[in-house]
């Protein structure tokens, strides 16, 4: 195998007498630099790892020691299509050992390559045995609100924004509890038998906060449900164990896990994944396929998680992935949840001394997080606020409502301040305050970043911005003739 996995990165770290500091891991884009409207020019702080992350350049570089090397996977009898075959599965054991999986098999786990957790999702809703009752919060990212009304016999439970993780657990086994038995099965068991799934994210993409999983998955447990854990923010910044978790599925992307490649991973229980129909139908996923003597077609679907991965693999993404989990555990991702423990107090802490910011939460202050945290600034528009962190400080955050609305509408509740104009979305009458500004980082972002952030934030709202913007197709944008 001439494919090098050995370039590990360790997560570089000193010990000194009360701490311990460790560099960012290098990432792609660490050198570049981008013009400042106020003249000159500075390295560009990504601090938009939430949307989606830089590539980790160990990934980068594995993934060029592969490329020519690239072939053909499952079809081939050459050479690099039997290399690129063996990449292909040996990159769903690593994201196995990864996640920490239960032995394959039936009732054991598959990983499935999809292109994102979006995907992921979708192809849990569309796998769903028939009548399936769904239970989600209103405070999921869409990607995991909004695949399962989908389905006409799939009956969803939207359930309210807890305020603390303990109120989470209680919401949800209230709402299990509240199950009516299925149809033909014993009443007096008091247990229902139809089938159940909770949805749940690992780390919310717009605070950051941790959710009690573990406490979830025995409660659906309990209830006969199973549960799936979206892990779109989790996966990149915490070590996730699929048995320790006792969850059934997890579903994250690859760019936000410093692998930006278009795959995503659907991993967990076989059984629901063999028992539906194939997400995609085509070559790949089909075993064989024969004319019947009535005219139509044979086809015999594979159990595996070939299943549901008809058409090319991408194979590229999948090594992509597994670089990125070997990296991560090679370089030692207890250490880096630690250091990135520290770049959240110190954002934190910088935030605190402004009284004008107002950082959102569902849990409150103490809650467990990752490097993900939104805020609003009283008397401005996040756009605008967005755009000149940009502009006058080669700053790459996100403003807007993050793909989850209902919680984002829910932490901003009746926002008393009426921001300034630049940036509203006209598109959308009323939602004018509705928005607000994301920081997000991880392994590869060094400390420089959150300080110039933090002085950032001090400046714009102690001075205001230094040039002036404009609304340009329902964002806001320097005004060039400022
Ligand atoms: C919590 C969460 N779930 C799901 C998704 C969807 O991920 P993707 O766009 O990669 O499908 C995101 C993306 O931001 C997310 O933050």
């Amino acid at each position: 195998m001439p494919v090098s996995v050995d370039s590990a990165v360790s997560a570089d770290c000193t010990v000194s007498a009360d701490d311990s500091v460790c560099a960012p891991l290098p990432v792609l884009g660490r050198d570049v630099r981008v013009p400042l409207v106020t003249g000159g020019e500075v390295d560009y702080a990504a601090l938009d790892y939430a949307a989606s992350a830089p590539a980790l350049q160990r990934v980068w570089d594995d993934v060029a020691a592969y490329a020519p090397y690239y072939g053909s996977v499952h079809r081939g009898a050459g050479y690099l299509s039997q290399l690129s075959t063996d990449l292909f599965e040996n990159s769903r054991r690593t994201i196995a050992d990864f996640l920490g999986c239960r032995p394959d098999g039936d009732a054991g786990d598959q990983v499935v390559f999809t292109r994102s957790t979006t995907d992921s999702l979708n192809l849990l809703a569309a796998a769903l045995p028939q009548d399936t009752e769904v239970f989600v919060f209103e405070t999921e990212h869409h990607a995991s609100l909004l695949p399962w009304e989908r389905r006409a016999d799939t009956v969803v439970t939207y359930l309210d924004a807890p305020r603390t993780p303990r109120q989470a657990v209680d919401i949800l086994a209230a709402a299990l509890a509240g199950r009516e038995p299925a149809a033909g099965t014993d009443q007096g068991t008091g247990r229902p038998a139809g089938p159940a799934l909770v949805c749940v994210t690992g780390a919310s993409n717009v605070t950051g906060e941790l959710w009690p999983v573990r406490e979830l998955a025995a409660v659906a447990h309990a209830h006969g449900a199973r549960i799936v854990l979206d892990a779109a923010q989790l996966a990149p910044h915490h070590p996730i164990d699929i048995r320790d978790l006792d969850v059934d599925w997890v579903a994250f992307s690859g760019h936000k896990l410093y692998a930006p490649f278009g795959a995503g991973v659907l991993a967990g229980r076989a059984d629901w994944l063999q028992g539906a129909e194939p997400y995609l139908a085509g070559g790949g996923a089909s075993r064989t396929v024969a004319r019947r003597t009535d005219g139509g077609v044979d086809v015999d679907w594979h159990t595996t998680a070939a299943r549901h991965e008809a058409g090319s693999p991408n194979v590229i993404g999948a090594y992509s992935i597994a670089a990125a989990c070997q990296a991560l555990t090679e370089a030692g991702f207890d250490e880096l949840v630690a250091r990135e423990q520290r770049l959240i107090a110190r954002v934190r802490a910088g935030l605190a001394t402004v009284p004008e910011v107002r950082v959102l939460s569902l849990f409150g202050d103490d809650a467990p997080r990752v490097g993900v945290l939104s805020f609003v600034v009283e008397g401005w528009n996040s756009s605008h606020f967005a755009a000149a962190l940009s502009a006058e400080y080669g700053i790459g955050v996100r403003d807007g409502l993050f793909c989850a609305h209902p919680l984002v509408r829910t932490l901003l509740g009746s926002e008393s301040d009426e921001p300034g104009e630049c940036g509203a979305p006209e598109a959308v009458p009323g939602e004018k305050s509705l928005n607000a500004i994301r920081v997000s980082f991880g392994a590869g972002t060094p400390d420089e970043h959150i300080e110039r952030f933090v002085r950032a934030v001090r400046e714009l709202v102690a001075d205001g911005a230094r040039w002036n913007y404009r609304t340009e197709g329902g964002r806001c944008v320097p005004d060039p003739s400022a």
